[in-house]
């Protein structure tokens, strides 16, 4: 497999911190992370296989870092690359809007057809969320509030199925 950028925006660091566990799954040797308060789309440019990371703010909203970064993903050619998005939230404060930020990200994402990495709904305990497609999520959901006992096990388990999606 070809290496794998990781790239997240974060305001109070869970979302980094599930993207340091990801790579850590990966191995640090095939994953590199990148903050997306520092990063640009320039930096994604030599990676075939990225995943992105966001947090969900408001109603359907990215993490800020993503809603300015959004636009500019229509300069890269992703003809050859495989994009796996996850998303943290939190299913019992906004049970109407589960991980809003990651299913925002898919609907704004320009080339849908090279993403990969969804993920089954079942497990967790919410009303609506726009990254719930017919039965699964567009990526990984993650809630360190309510669940962070499951997360070590979801993320192992996510990487495994990304090895044989990705390229
Ligand atoms: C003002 C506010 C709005 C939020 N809105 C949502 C939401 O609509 N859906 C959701 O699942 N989580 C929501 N959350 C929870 C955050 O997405 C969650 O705390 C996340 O883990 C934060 O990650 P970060 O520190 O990486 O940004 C909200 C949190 C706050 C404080």
């Amino acid at each position: 497999m070809k290496p794998v950028g990781i790239f997240f925006g974060s305001t109070s660091g869970m979302t980094q911190k599930s993207a340091l566990k990801i790579q850590q799954a990966f191995g640090k040797k095939m994953a590199e992370v990148f903050n997306l308060k520092t990063a640009t789309v320039d930096d994604m440019k030599p990676f075939s296989n990225l995943i992105f990371g966001t947090s969900a703010w408001g109603i359907g909203e990215m993490q800020d870092e993503w809603e300015m970064t959004i636009d500019r993903l229509s300069t890269l050619d992703f003809s050859e690359k495989k994009v796996a998005l996850f998303g943290l939230g939190d299913q019992k404060e906004y049970p109407e809007s589960f991980v809003d930020g990651l299913g925002t990200l898919y609907c704004r994402f320009p080339e849908k057809s090279c993403v990969v990495g969804f993920w089954p709904v079942e497990g967790y305990d919410f009303y609506f969320s726009l990254a719930d497609r017919d039965g699964q999520f567009v990526g990984l959901a993650l809630d360190d509030h309510n669940q962070e006992d499951l997360s070590d096990e979801r993320i192992s388990k996510w990487v495994e199925q990304l090895k044989t999606e990705f390229i």
